[in-house]
């Protein structure tokens, strides 16, 4: 993902940046720069980097690990909201979705949500269902976070590290209602090819954790990626389209345009929706 889908930058107060404005014998004008000891978290109270660490090391992983600026309105709400909605995906424990959302409305798990935008809009035209969104992007984390706080959205959780963990270690069989994957990393270069998410591992492993008859799905603005979804959720044995056509679908009501789809059809690229059912084992 491009970091073209960051917020502009400002230093961090307290956090990895301070202005220094506050601090005795500061020069005006001269701004101070914090830097973090050796092992000092980057938010002590947020998301931990780097959650699973070592344990599971050697992943192949689908998305790029980046180290992104994070703008004083993120830092504030990855540090005032991440107790109470942040989920740090160590894949040492497994999750009760009634304990973490407070009720038993059913949880849809979207994979990779960037920004968040899509995310909260969805979580307000549907407040009877939960969103566990979980994304490694920290900005995004922190933005995420506050458009829940903003708009009194109740029904997100926002998880930082790699789903593929999540789905492994941490959620029971049978616990999803759904599952959105917008705007995957295309990842297009064909020595990349394997760092796709949507392949018939992953689909294997989603499957055990989708109750019969959830919804998955996906969308992507790059068209071989598409084919290449196209070809292994047709071909999975728990997964069956929705279209009776076997084909794509239109983009439904329900899903907004994302900030990637923006970005996409500004290039001209043309956008695919995928809708599959988890078929009865
Ligand atoms: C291209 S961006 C799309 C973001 C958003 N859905 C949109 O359409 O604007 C893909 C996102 O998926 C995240 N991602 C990829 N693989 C992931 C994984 N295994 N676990 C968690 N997040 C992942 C990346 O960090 C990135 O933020």
């Amino acid at each position: 993902m491009s970091d073209s889908l960051n917020a502009p930058e400002v230093p961090q107060p307290g956090i990895s940046g301070i202005s220094g404005e506050d601090h005795p014998g500061h020069i005006p004008g001269v701004s101070v720069r914090h830097t973090r000891a050796k092992g000092e978290p980057r938010f002590p109270d947020g998301p931990r980097a780097d959650p699973a660490g070592s344990h599971f090391e050697r992943r192949i992983r689908s998305f790029q690990p980046r180290r992104s600026r994070v703008t004083a309105g993120q830092a504030d709400a990855l540090q005032r909201l991440w107790p109470k909605w942040g989920l740090d995906i160590d894949g040492q424990r497994v999750v009760d979705f009634a304990e973490l959302f407070g009720n038993g409305n059913p949880v849809v798990l979207e994979i990779g949500f960037g920004m968040g935008e899509a995310t909260a809009q969805m979580a307000a035209a549907d407040p009877g269902t939960n969103i566990l969104a979980v994304d490694v992007h920290t900005p995004g984390q922190g933005n995420l976070l506050n458009l829940a706080a903003q708009n009194g959205l109740s029904n997100i959780r926002v998880g930082n590290g790699d789903a593929i963990i999540l789905l492994r270690e941490m959620l029971t069989p049978d616990s999803l209602d759904g599952l959105r994957v917008y705007f995957p990393d295309p990842w297009p270069k064909k020595r990349h090819h394997k760092r796709r998410l949507i392949q018939p591992e992953f689909l294997s492993l989603a499957a055990t954790r989708l109750k019969p008859g959830a919804l998955v799905h996906c969308a992507t603005d790059w068209e071989p990626y598409a084919e290449q979804m196209l070809e292994v959720l047709s071909a999975h044995p728990d997964f069956e389209n929705t279209r009776a056509d076997g084909g794509f679908a239109p983009r439904p009501e329900f899903r907004p345009l994302t900030r990637f789809e923006g970005q996409g059809l500004d290039k001209g690229h043309v956008v695919n929706d995928l809708l599959f059912r988890r078929v009865q084992p």
